[in-house]
């Protein structure tokens, strides 16, 4: 009797674990949508000045994170962080790729495509790649930058819809895939193509010289209907450079809607998790490689067939493009190996899985941001923690003024804030050049009483303990992923044998 009773319990673990088993392999693909410089420019966020109905439509079987952020504001290093789960000083990939600033990530990462292949998993990449090593981020099947104009692959979406269908097309039955669609649109070309407008809103609309994307249907939008949102002056230079970005918008939002179309054709739909979220923040004063709100915060919407009980709901929890890693490892349930990166500590994910926010409202209220650079002239190294009500920023070369990027220099927006400054006229700005530039060593918002963060309490008596007990935070997930800056900038750290943090005593 107990003997056939410890059999009938082992033969209904066994139908269970077959059953979960069959449940796992049923959910095998992911599309991961990344959009190039997005925000809130959508009226899935409420933006009531833009239509954008394909996202409303992908939001619509979303749940919709309110409080998603990148760790780093700056294009490859996101993007590295993205595919490997790893902060920017742990990955290696400190600042841009391309040309001269020339960043790479370490040769020993072990990235998201690189375990997924590992597992079986068929691998594709469309758009912009902007990450490197070439055997760090190894795809099966690879249309970017790399062999291709940025242009096509990245903005022309009549080019990127034949290349999801060619994709799909060649996808064998039983295979999982990964899909990393990566629009370069709403990105600026002003520094590049300045022919086609401060942001290609021009490229293929069909005008002289243009040339025709024959899937979009341009939208456009005049300088008064724009939302200018608090971080970006009001005037009319900026409010013609918003409604250029609207108009490469709706390009973005009618090319997701083709890619999403592909995928329900070709029958994927039920069993494909989508992941829509962007690298960094708006190219905008205080926008991009800035680590406050309006440089890290991002939309996001995720997509999971089976989790309809949440879909169009909004999520409150906390949550990072870190994330996305560990996220897509769980869906494909793909463990994460044991390895060390410099022949330290083994490397461990600071992220998590989302999965679990796709079922029920989790309580998450914390996270981390490390930049390094942006382009490598641009070294300002600020480290940042979110939680709940507060942002604490350590900005560890304060003395500098912060740096200014090659294509938001020449951006109307910029210019205009630039000749008002120096004319003595009103910017209509909620900062001062000279604010912008120069910033304290720590500063500390309360974001919900202070969301456009402008008073820092830093110094504040009253604060001390929050600012104490954020600095520890910070400091303890520095030293989790092995932050080369953890000692800086008053101390030097020696990292062999016992790691820790030599004085400097240079008055700071
Ligand atoms: C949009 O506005 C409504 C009404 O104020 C609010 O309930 C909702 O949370 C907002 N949604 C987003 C995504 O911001
Ligand atoms: C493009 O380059 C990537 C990386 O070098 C390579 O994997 C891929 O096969 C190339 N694709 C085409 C179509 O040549
Ligand atoms: C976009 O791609 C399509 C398909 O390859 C092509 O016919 C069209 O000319 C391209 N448009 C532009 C503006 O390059
Ligand atoms: C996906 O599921 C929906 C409803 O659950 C169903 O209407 C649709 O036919 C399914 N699509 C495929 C390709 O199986
Ligand atoms: C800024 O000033 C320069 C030089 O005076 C001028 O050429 C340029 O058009 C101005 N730009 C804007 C956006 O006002």
């Amino acid at each position: 009797m107990a003997f056939s009773f410890r059999f009938y319990v082992l033969l209904r673990l066994f139908i269970l674990l077959n059953i979960c088993f069959v449940g796992e392999s049923k959910k095998r693909n992911v599309l991961l949508i990344i959009a190039d410089d997005a925000g809130f420019e959508t009226d899935v966020y409420n933006n009531t000045a833009i239509r954008t109905p394909h996202l409303q439509a992908l939001a619509r079987r979303s749940v919709i994170f309110q409080n998603a952020f990148t760790s780093v504001s700056s294009c490859s290093p996101s993007r590295s962080t993205i595919l490997t789960g790893l902060p920017q000083h742990q990955n290696g990939m400190y600042g841009l790729h391309q040309g001269v600033h020339h960043f790479n990530s370490f040769d020993q990462v072990q990235s998201l495509p690189l375990l997924l292949g590992k597992s079986g998993i068929r691998t594709g990449i469309i758009g912009k790649k902007h990450v490197g090593p070439g055997p760090v981020y190894p795809f099966d099947f690879a249309y970017t930058e790399e062999n291709n104009s940025v242009l096509q692959v990245g903005r022309n979406i009549t080019r990127i819809k034949l290349l999801v269908r060619r994709f799909l097309q060649e996808q064998e039955e039983e295979r999982p895939f990964f899909l990393y669609v990566a629009f370069h649109d709403p990105h600026r070309c002003g520094h590049s193509q300045p022919q086609y407008g401060p942001f290609c809103e021009k490229f293929g609309n069909g005008e002289a010289g243009m040339g025709r994307i024959p899937d979009w249907t341009p939208q456009h939008y005049t300088p008064e209907q724009v939302k200018v949102p608090y971080f970006i002056p009001d005037t009319p230079a900026a409010r013609a450079d918003l409604a250029a970005q609207y108009t490469t918008v709706s390009r973005l939002d009618q090319g997701i809607g083709l890619v999403l179309k592909e995928l329900r054709e070709a029958g994927f739909e039920n069993d494909t998790l989508v992941i829509y979220s962007s690298d960094n923040g708006i190219p905008f004063p205080n926008g991009r490689t800035n680590l406050y709100w309006s440089g890290s915060a991002e939309p996001m919407l995720i997509s999971a067939p089976e989790h309809q009980q949440r879909w169009g709901q909004e999520s409150q929890a906390y949550v990072s493009l870190l994330d996305i890693t560990p996220t897509i490892l769980d869906w494909f349930s793909v463990p994460y190996p044991p390895h060390s990166i410099m022949g330290n500590g083994r490397v461990e994910l600071t992220g998590r899985s989302l999965l679990p926010a796709l079922e029920t409202e989790p309580s998450w209220d914390t996270v981390f941001a490390s930049q390094s650079l942006h382009e490598v002239t641009m070294y300002y190294p600020m480290r940042a923690v979110h939680q709940g009500a507060y942002r604490l920023i350590h900005n560890l070369n304060f003395k500098m003024p912060f740096p200014i990027d090659q294509d938001f220099y020449v951006s109307p927006t910029f210019q205009d804030l630039l000749n008002r400054t120096q004319a003595g006229r009103p910017t209509g700005w909620f900062k001062t050049l000279q604010g912008y530039y120069y910033r304290e060593r720590w500063e500390l918002y309360d974001t919900r009483s202070d969301p456009a963060e402008t008073r820092n309490l830093a110094q504040d008596p009253a604060h001390q303990p929050v600012l104490e007990a954020l600095q520890a935070r910070l400091l303890k997930w520095q030293w989790a992923t092995e932050d080369p800056w953890v000692c800086g900038p008053d101390a030097v750290l020696e990292a062999k044998l016992t790691p820790q943090c030599r004085p400097l005593f240079n008055g700071l």
